[in-house]
């Protein structure tokens, strides 16, 4: 467990103009020693001193690139700044304003757990499970997946990593987001009936070791909670109240959301498509409240609006706000490295094999969402 720690009280008392001029102030003190990594879900308040912006394989990629770099300050959850370390040289300091920016889907796979999903699916089947795990996940579970011939996907690049596993292998068992796993195994005609939820609150996941024979994808009871307030009813409503709207959203939606929506895919996905819409098109977008916010400011010739009519907010990502990124900064300047995320050697090796086994197919092929 990472405890963040306190803040001094004085920063609490800055304006919002005093956190402007001090965070630009540390940006042009470090100049290129610095780099700030902004994810697509941050407030305002934060994004407008990153860097570079993008979904979570967009932030792995520029991480990667980084070289003569002294710090990268995430503005993200953990895992994101996991893999950022991992990416990167040991030189470079990577931190996250809060340590407790964490992602509860990412921490619905614990790595006991899923060691002991892979004895009893083993010992279930002959036929060869290749493990892959969203990049929602804690390193160690990425490390399992590398140790075990399998590796990590995004949202981006989901189905072409698992069209790759089912090459390597007969089986796929998928972590920990059940949702990204059964619509992107959907979109790839595998049909609902090959497919079985591991549930690691129960004994030997609740499932017999025919039902493990019988399925192509095992897939991990993990979820996004904010992606699952979007729901099929939305989707009618919307419809009802305006037959010309679309409706777009992230694959961690449940899959009669997706079903129901005209397209699905990452952030970087959903900003493309909305970019690259005609002046008058109306969206209903089923995602993170900043990111669709931001997509309405940024576009006021469209309707841009959340699917949902309750506020769907990663809390966690809105940990990381402008009194934390100075405070690291100040830290930074002060010859100290605050909340630096560090993954230990024996796990970023194997980590880093289920990481690279993803970017090297991502860069031989195009990127397709739904
Ligand atoms: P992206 O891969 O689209 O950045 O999504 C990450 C995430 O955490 C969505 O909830
Ligand atoms: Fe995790 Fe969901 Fe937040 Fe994404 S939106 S970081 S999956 S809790």
């Amino acid at each position: 467990m990472l405890y963040q720690p306190l803040i001094p009280p004085d920063y609490a008392s800055l304006s919002e103009a005093d956190f402007v001029e001090r965070i630009e102030r540390r940006r042009q003190e470090f100049g290129s020693r610095l780099v700030i990594l902004g994810h697509h879900y941050q407030q305002n308040d934060v994004i407008r001193f990153a860097d570079f912006t993008g979904d979570s394989l967009k932030l792995a990629q520029i991480a990667a690139r980084q070289v003569g770099v002294e710090c990268i300050v995430f503005c993200g959850v953990h895992f994101m700044a996991e893999s950022a370390d991992m990416l990167t040289d040991n030189s470079v300091a990577v931190i996250l304003p809060d340590l407790s920016a964490g992602c509860s889907m990412a921490d619905m796979a614990e790595i006991d757990q899923v060691e002991d999903a892979w004895d009893m699916l083993s010992s279930a089947t002959d036929e060869k499970i290749i493990p892959i795990t969203y990049v929602n996940s804690a390193a160690n579970i990425k490390a399992f997946c590398g140790d075990h011939d399998g590796g990590c996907c995004t949202s981006s690049n989901a189905s072409m990593v698992l069209r790759h596993a089912l090459e390597e292998g007969e089986k796929i068992l998928f972590l920990p987001d059940q949702h990204l796993g059964r619509n992107t195994a959907y979109a790839m005609d595998i049909p609902l009936d090959q497919m079985v939820l591991y549930d690691p609150q129960e004994l030997d996941g609740g499932l017999t070791p025919q039902q493990v024979r019988d399925a192509k994808v095992i897939l991990w009871k993990g979820h996004c909670s904010v992606h699952l307030l979007f729901t099929a009813d939305h989707c009618d409503q919307r419809r009802a109240a305006d037959p010309d709207v679309q409706i777009i959203v992230h694959p961690e939606c449940d899959w009669s959301v997706v079903q129901k929506a005209d397209l699905a895919g990452s952030t970087e996905y959903i900003i493309k498509t909305i970019e690259k819409a005609p002046a008058g098109s109306k969206w209903a977008v089923g995602t993170e409240i900043n990111l669709v916010n931001r997509l309405a400011e940024n576009h006021p010739d469209k309707t841009i609006q959340s699917l949902a009519t309750v506020q769907c907010l990663c809390t966690t990502m809105y940990r990381i706000d402008p009194k934390h990124l100075l405070w690291s900064l100040d830290e930074f300047a002060a010859g100290r490295t605050p909340n630096r995320i560090t993954v230990p050697d024996e796990v970023r090796r194997s980590a880093l094999v289920a990481l690279e086994r993803m970017l090297s197919q991502v860069a031989k092929e195009p990127v397709a969402a739904k």
